[in-house]
């Protein structure tokens, strides 16, 4: 009679770290947790050293670098760099420096918006950091005879966002936010669905669309926000396959609802409010110095 073999003992799944310069990446958190519901997140937030948008490379790579590293040593297995103005200037050096990890980016949706417009004249909204990434201008090159990309650079926006997560409505900083929005919406011309008009805006960096509201009244009800969230959470998805494997070596997958774990390097207010506000959480934050 064949020995029934000792069990194997259950590794528990590792979680998937989740970066930021502040809240912003909580879009793509949500859109997550919605498409991998069992997963566990450790999302870091580094609000202590934002915003990245407007403080060049060098910053915005030691940053990445570090927070990399931190995540990588609690125990992740893959990594959303859940910004996009980090994921122009960094992602092909996390790669490289780390082959143990999979590593998903976030870029400007402009793949998607083509094909959503109609009128051919997509706006972008992103940071400065971002548009001037040598990684935006290949991707805007390869797609500018199939339409016309307004794109514009959007200075303290995402630093607005960021202070109104859990502040009132009629707040100095919500006014800031909605006087931002109308600038950077009026700078890029007329929106809507006639022939000249911009019918379709890409939400070019992960805080935006927590402003939705406020760029919704701007825009019309006509045009389309695009918002990358979606299709990040579905190539996690796919990489988390490959990473666990089929078959008989597989790694356990997690059946119970995941974890977040929620950090930030800054105040820990503005993430627990916006956690609270959009994605219905409240666990606590932990403060680190990284
Ligand atoms: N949320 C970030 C992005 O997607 C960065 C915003 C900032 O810190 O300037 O680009």
């Amino acid at each position: 009679m064949r020995p029934t073999p000792a069990p194997t003992p259950a590794i528990p799944p590792s979680p998937i770290g989740v970066f930021d310069s502040g809240i912003g990446g909580l879009s793509i958190l949500r859109a997550l947790r919605a498409q991998l519901p069992n997963e566990s997140f450790v999302y870091l937030a580094d609000s202590g050293h934002a915003p990245y948008g407007e403080r060049g490379d060098a910053h915005v790579i030691a940053r990445a670098r570090a927070l990399t590293h931190w995540l990588r040593d609690r125990g992740i297995g893959l990594l959303v760099v859940a910004c996009n103005t980090a994921t122009a200037a960094a992602i092909h050096l996390l790669r490289a420096e780390h082959p143990e990890l999979a590593i998903v980016g976030v870029e400007p949706a402009l793949k998607p918006a083509l094909a959503l417009t109609r009128t051919r004249r997509i706006g972008v909204m992103a940071t400065r950091g971002t548009l001037a990434s040598s990684k935006f201008a290949a991707l805007r090159r390869s797609l500018e005879d199939r339409a016309e990309f307004v794109c514009q650079p959007c200075d303290g926006l995402a630093d607005a966002i960021e202070h109104c997560a859990g502040s009132g409505e009629d707040s100095g900083v919500s006014t800031k936010l909605i006087a931002l929005c109308e600038e950077y919406t009026g700078a890029m011309g007329r929106f809507g669905t006639e022939s000249g008009q911009i019918d379709t805006l890409v939400l070019g960096c992960t805080h935006y669309p927590f402003a939705e509201t406020q760029l919704r009244a701007l825009v019309g009800s006509q045009v389309a926000l695009v918002d990358p969230g979606d299709a990040v959470a579905r190539q996690a998805g796919r990489l988390l396959l490959g990473l666990r494997g089929d078959g008989d070596s597989a790694a356990p997958l997690p059946q119970r609802p995941g974890r977040v774990t929620l950090c930030a390097t800054g105040e820990p207010g503005l993430l627990r409010a916006a956690a609270a506000q959009w994605l219905a959480l409240r666990p606590n934050v932990e403060m680190l110095h990284v």
